[in-house]
């Protein structure tokens, strides 16, 4: 395959991002249904509703590029979800789980947070002011969830963490 240039890169990452949101698509309802805290719950099942907005925003760059809307396996993801899913079995009925999906949660927006952040650069160095503009908008969203739960743990689940089980 020629064209290595930045361009290509920055289609390959898109593709990367894409199949990580519509894998987050399927994991965020199994960690709502699994979380205690109905604030968690609630919080949880909010940022899946964002998600479709945003493979909808990442579904229209690739119209603005001309490109077919396409995942590329995302080995990152994929690693992310499974550790979640892990917390999930491991912790179940325990003080500690809310915690663990908090933390397991915010892992998924760093990993989105660092793609969109590359994203939104390279999309603005490339002088594609939409795309720059989808990007940024996803990129928004992550943060806030990243903030939100934040504000979850340290309210209310971390210290539920502490309580002994049973
Ligand atoms: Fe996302
Ligand atoms: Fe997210």
């Amino acid at each position: 395959m020629p064209d290595k240039t930045l361009d290509r890169l920055f289609l390959e990452t898109l593709k990367d991002v894409y199949y990580a949101e519509r894998k987050i698509l399927k994991a965020l309802p199994k960690m709502a249904r699994g979380a205690e805290s109905p604030k968690l719950k609630a919080a949880l099942e909010k940022h899946r509703d964002e998600t479709e907005g945003q493979v909808k925003r990442l579904q229209e760059v690739f119209e603005l590029l001309g490109k077919r809307a396409q995942g590329k396996t995302c080995d990152a993801i994929e690693g992310i979800v499974a550790e979640g899913e892990e917390i999930l079995e491991e912790f179940k009925g325990e003080p500690a789980l809310d915690a663990g999906l908090v933390a397991a949660a915010q892992a998924v927006e760093h990993y989105e947070i660092s793609r969109y952040g590359t994203l939104k650069r390279w999309a603005e160095v490339l002088g594609m002011k939409d795309a720059a503009k989808l990007l940024d908008a996803n990129l928004q969203e992550e943060i806030k969830t990243d903030q939100d739960l934040t504000a979850l743990a340290d309210a209310s689940v971390n210290q539920r963490a502490l309580e002994k089980a049973g």
